[in-house]
């Protein structure tokens, strides 16, 4: 190929995968709304791109059937979602006990062990999901692994109180090898910071397999939050 003609070319292809990307996240979400949300329930609402057509889809339903839908968000984002979309904002305070939490994730092993907290937001949605009944994962194609790692690069995100970071990353890497960077935000100088004002490691570990103990060992961790 010319150059200019490459650049099409491969410019193109791209697009159809953010095309297919996107296509999937709204089937998927879609899916989940249709089948897990009934009148009368508060709901938890995640974070993140695909949370977004959940909304979309819960928004349109209880326009069209007129249900009854209290929402309690997991982060600012969410919270701005269910206001956006004229939904019922309600919290933990009020509604302590949920029907249903719904959200995205980063990746899904063969066991549903997640991979959460890509877009930055996982103590607030860790904390509503434990309120939950039921908790439903809206995850397309390309998220489905077979062990975590496969499909998602970036690490296993980890909240840390900011005078804490440096330990945490450091007893995590002695613990279970591999490397916790501290995640630098993109439009701002200095660290990404999170709705509960903490910052987040990115651990990208080299091999790890008893995620449970894995998890149980990376909270005992003073400073760490989840
Ligand atoms: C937010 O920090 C996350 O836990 C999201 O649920 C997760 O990153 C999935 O996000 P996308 O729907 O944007 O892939």
């Amino acid at each position: 190929y010319e150059d200019d003609q490459y650049t099409h070319i491969h410019g193109s292809r791209r697009h159809h995968g953010t095309l297919m990307a996107e296509e999937a996240k709204k089937l998927a979400a879609y899916a989940a709304v249709d089948n897990h949300i009934q009148n009368n329930q508060v709901v938890g609402v995640g974070s993140g791109s695909t949370i977004v057509y959940a909304v979309d889809r819960l928004a349109e339903r209880v326009r069209q059937e007129k249900l009854n839908i209290v929402c309690v968000p997991t982060s600012f984002q969410a919270r701005q979602l269910i206001l956006q979309h004229g939904l019922t904002l309600s919290d933990l305070d009020r509604h302590p006990e949920l029907d249903v939490a719904i959200d995205g994730a980063d990746e899904v092993d063969a066991a549903l062990t997640l991979i959460k907290g890509g877009g930055g937001c996982l103590t607030q949605e860790k904390i509503v999901a434990g309120c939950a009944k039921h908790f439903i994962v809206i995850a397309d194609y390309r998220k489905d692994s077979k062990a975590l790692g496969q499909q998602w690069k970036k690490g296993v995100p980890v909240e840390v109180i900011p005078m804490a970071y440096v330990p945490v990353s450091r007893a995590i890497a002695r613990r279970f090898g591999g490397e916790a960077v501290l995640r630098m935000a993109v439009s701002k100088a200095g660290p990404v910071v999170t709705d509960n004002s903490n910052f987040i490691l990115d651990w990208k570990f080299e091999h790890a397999e008893n995620w449970k103990e894995v998890n149980t060992a990376i909270k005992m961790i003073p400073g760490q939050y989840r």
